[in-house]
């Protein structure tokens, strides 16, 4: 039996730093939570339990980045060379690069190179609270490639201490030997690739890229319905570039979520509350792409739309590794306050991952999942800018990272 008592600490049990406890402790029975509270009222059947001292540390659950593109090959600062002299995302991509040049290097590496390469990227995302992760396919477009890139995703959850959803976007570019056949493509995603992947249980959602550069309304429709014959949930990337009525199609779907969302109009703000759909924004994407249009917070906010933070971490428009970044920059460009962007990476990440039953919130039952912060108030992880600030990682009641530097 491994039992421990978590005390002298400050808990954010929801991610909600206007609900926290300044004195609380956490009872930990076998990875699980069996109580939580204010120190002065824990029960006495704890009372003898072996004790972790937290020295006064902020506790909050462990963090959720819900929409990664962790595992690709390569990386693509060539292209962001070409971006900085005046060549825009969009050119880029219909000039056979962006998206297709990942789609080249990730077919040409083994699959233990990738799983290198993305354990890297990984890294650094658990080493700032983070305990579940979204990771999408997309840059491999055809059976095997995919197939490659959701069994490196698989093994870094196996292998690393973290909750792995993954999501199959097979639908996320046109490969070049279906050029000008994009609804054959689609037919191939639909009756030959989803049905094997999911077969595998390499499936865990199912995504499209519905836009100008993506797919279409109706192309996105088949692909959703092809999930929907396997009972898999589907998620969007919808309105980035263009408003082309994605998050509404959906909505219609039941999706976990829809995200990028610069374009997205009232209609489909309603549409997403209908469904109960989370929105994802990706503020790194927002950033790197220098869009100039804004999310509508606003509507989100008036229709009380759940919304998300996530880094989007892929080679071509939001190559970041932090989760605690893309807080600080939805706070600053998106104008979002710190209690939304802490329940952005926690409940309601938890919620677009579709596992909030295990992560976002920490309560009696649940695993004992939580992150130790190096600051005196939780603003602060909304407010440095690419400053470390978590001092350790807790996930089902063990110590799964420690930030330590030895001085001389
Ligand atoms: O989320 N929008 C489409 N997919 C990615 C970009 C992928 C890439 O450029 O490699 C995104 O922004
Ligand atoms: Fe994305």
């Amino acid at each position: 039996m491994n039992q421990t008592v978590w005390h002298h600490l400050k808990l954010c049990a929801q991610g909600d730093p206007r609900d926290t406890i300044e004195d609380a402790a956490i009872a930990v029975d076998n990875g699980k939570i069996a109580w939580l509270g204010a120190a002065s009222a824990l029960p006495a059947q704890f009372a003898q339990w072996p004790r972790e001292d937290l020295g006064g540390a902020w506790v909050t659950p462990g963090l959720v980045d819900c929409h990664t593109h962790l595992v690709y090959g390569g990386q693509r600062a060539d292209e962001f060379a070409q971006r900085l002299a005046g060549v825009s995302y969009e050119e880029i991509a219909r000039n056979g690069g962006g998206i297709v040049s990942t789609v080249r290097a990730t077919r040409a590496a083994s699959e233990a190179e990738l799983y290198a390469q993305s354990a890297a990227r990984l890294e650094p995302l658990l080493a700032e609270g983070v305990t579940a992760v979204e990771i999408k396919s997309g840059y491999g477009l055809e059976l095997a490639a995919e197939r490659k890139m959701l069994r490196v995703a698989r093994q870094l959850g196996e292998r690393y201490p973290v909750t792995v959803r993954t999501t199959f976007l097979g639908a996320h570019a046109l490969p070049p030997e279906f050029a000008g056949r994009a609804d054959d493509y689609i037919d191939e995603v639909c009756e030959r690739m989803l049905p094997a992947l999911a077969d595998e249980g390499l499936v865990d959602a199912v995504d499209v890229f519905c836009e100008r550069i993506g797919f279409s309304i109706a192309q996105s429709e088949r692909v959703f319905e092809a999930a929907a014959r396997r009972n898999l949930p589907v998620k969007m990337h919808a309105e980035q570039l263009s408003n082309s009525g994605g998050a509404a199609l959906a909505a219609r779907y039941g999706a976990l979520s829809s995200d990028h969302l610069e374009f997205l109009d009232e209609a489909g703000v309603v549409a997403m509350k209908a469904a109960s759909s989370v929105a994802v924004l990706l503020p790194g994407a927002y950033y790197f792409i220098r869009e100039t249009q804004l999310p509508p917070l606003e509507l989100l906010r008036r229709y009380e739309v759940p919304i998300a933070i996530s880094t989007d971490s892929n080679p071509g428009t939001s190559p970041t590794t932090s989760l605690l970044l893309m807080m600080n920059m939805a706070t600053t460009l998106f104008r979002m306050t710190v209690p939304e962007v802490l329940q952005g990476v926690t409940q309601h990440a938890a919620r677009a991952l579709g596992d909030a039953e295990r992560h976002g919130t920490l309560a009696e039952g649940r695993p004992a999942d939580f992150a130790v912060w190096d600051v005196q108030s939780l603003a602060e992880l909304a407010y440095w800018i690419g400053r470390p600030l978590c001092a350790r990682v807790v996930r089902g009641g063990k110590t799964v990272f420690e930030r330590r530097l030895n001085t001389i």
